[in-house]
């Protein structure tokens, strides 16, 4: 933990020499100016990788060599998750497995693992991104069920047959999300390498539960929630960015004041992209990209409605869309090798001409060795052959045209860079 060490040493020396109210960032730590990110006082413009896996993988030197492809493919910024939850009747499989884990729920309480198959994992994975010049955003929990998220809080604290949407106003489940989020943040809030934390991924009034009606267009429950726990992530550490991790739904009214009847604009998915922004601690905007899994319509013969052009018109009305502060295009995605190699180059050239950082789903890494290359996780999540996870998604270095779009893209960013 050397590196938290001399990190405790700059930021107190900062905080000595300009004072708490005047306190200038530390080196290392990523900063706003306007619609872009900082490092340093210069401008950062980066390609991102997401990968869940990461900290999944129980060999270190794994580790290693996927942060060396990151680097040598031109990431700057890894996006992981800082949750790994099971129930208490996982544990036994957990334990003979090696399978990650972080919090343990067998009563209305979790409880931490931070040993050497818990959060240890995670110091790893944050150490070596730091070897490798690259920096990490952390989110605390999940919207869906993948690896504990809400649905934990919700049937541990709650209870079953409520909805999804108690996660965000049950007092009980707040104070034990903020629980976590303080042994998070307390364990890595003075270290450089953190780029951002991230409220929660792809926030909805639904999850695998359904909603209730409590999240609907108009409460701003989640808004409220985003605010509630802003604030309080800033009130732990004044220093390192903050963002949602939600998918960038808007909440739009037209003319005559009637919804637009779409998910992604209508207020009925939880999210208001344009009033989250607002928000005094939400320091930049994440939205993410799926089109074929959010609408059954394109691209059939004679469609005029194509998701290369869904995707151009979304990373459009974000651009249009961030009210002063910088977006990440967080995560996209889109099956298929023909799918990707036609419409990436055009979805990632709109991001960057709009000034748009990008981090694809997901990065894909060959010749892992752990377990002989071949490992299931959990779920479908498996190394096979060497290879890392694939939902369809993941994109790796065989599938050189596509690898290379990133590859470039990463090279465009680099000289915005300073
Ligand atoms: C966790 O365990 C509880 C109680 O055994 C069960 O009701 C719940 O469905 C489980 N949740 C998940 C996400 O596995
Ligand atoms: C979880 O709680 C049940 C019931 O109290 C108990 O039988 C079981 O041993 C506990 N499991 C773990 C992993 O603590
Ligand atoms: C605007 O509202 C009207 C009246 O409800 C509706 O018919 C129309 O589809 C809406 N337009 C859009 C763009 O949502
Ligand atoms: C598709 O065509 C309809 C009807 O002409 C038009 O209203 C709509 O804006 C078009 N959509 C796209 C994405 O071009
Ligand atoms: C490519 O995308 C289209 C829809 O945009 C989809 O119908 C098709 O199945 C995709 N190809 C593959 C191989 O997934
Ligand atoms: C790349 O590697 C993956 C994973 O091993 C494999 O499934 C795929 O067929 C390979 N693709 C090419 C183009 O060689």
């Amino acid at each position: 933990m050397r590196y938290l060490l001399a990190s405790v040493v700059l930021v107190l020396s900062n905080l000595w020499l300009h004072g708490v109210s005047g306190s200038k960032t530390p080196p290392g730590f990523v900063t706003t100016s306007g619609t872009k990110f900082e490092l340093d006082g210069k401008p950062f413009a980066f390609v991102g990788a997401n990968s869940y896996w990461l900290p999944l993988l129980t060999s270190k030197e794994d580790v290693r060599a996927t942060f060396r492809e990151m680097q040598a493919s031109g990431v700057k910024v890894l996006r992981t998750w800082g949750f790994n939850a099971i129930n208490g009747s996982e544990l036994a499989g957990a334990l003979e497995t090696g399978l990650t884990y972080y919090q343990v729920w067998n009563s209305s309480e979790w409880v931490l693992n931070d040993g050497p198959q818990g959060l240890e994992r995670l110091d790893f994975v944050i150490q070596t991104a730091a070897e490798h010049d690259i920096k990490v955003i952390l989110a605390f929990t999940n919207n869906w069920v993948g690896y504990g998220g809400s649905e934990l809080y919700v049937n541990w604290i709650a209870g079953a047959g409520n909805t999804h949407d108690v996660f965000y106003s049950d007092r009980r489940i707040v104070t034990s999300y903020q629980r976590y989020v303080k042994t998070i943040v307390d364990r890595y809030k003075n270290s450089p390498t953190i780029f951002a934390w991230e409220l929660v991924n792809e926030a909805r009034c639904l999850g695998d539960l359904p909603n209730g009606p409590n999240c609907v267009p108009g409460t701003e429950l989640i808004s409220k929630w985003y605010k509630e726990q802003s604030d309080f992530v800033r009130s732990l550490d004044p220093l390192h960015l903050i963002t949602t991790g939600g998918e960038g739904q808007f909440f739009w009214r037209n003319a005559t004041g009637a919804l637009a009847n779409d998910n992604n604009f209508n207020g009925a998915a939880g999210e208001d992209f344009d009033l989250d922004l607002t928000l005094e601690n939400i320091d930049f905007g994440t939205y993410h990209l799926y089109p074929q899994s959010w609408y059954a319509n394109l691209d059939f013969p004679g469609s005029n409605f194509s998701a290369k052009q869904w995707g151009l018109d979304w990373i459009s009305l974000h651009a249009e869309s961030r009210v002063g502060k910088p977006v990440i295009l967080e995560e996209f995605g889109l099956l298929g090798l023909d799918n990707k190699t036609v419409v990436y180059p055009e979805w990632v050239g709109h991001a960057l001409n709009t000034h748009t950082a990008i981090m694809p789903w997901q990065f894909g890494m060959l010749g892992l060795k752990e377990h002989g290359g071949n490992h299931l996780f959990k779920y479908a999540d498996a190394l096979i052959n060497g290879a890392s996870p694939n939902d369809g998604l993941a994109i790796y270095e065989n599938q050189t045209e596509v690898w290379n779009i990133f590859k470039h893209a990463a090279q465009v960013q680099a000289s915005r860079s300073g």
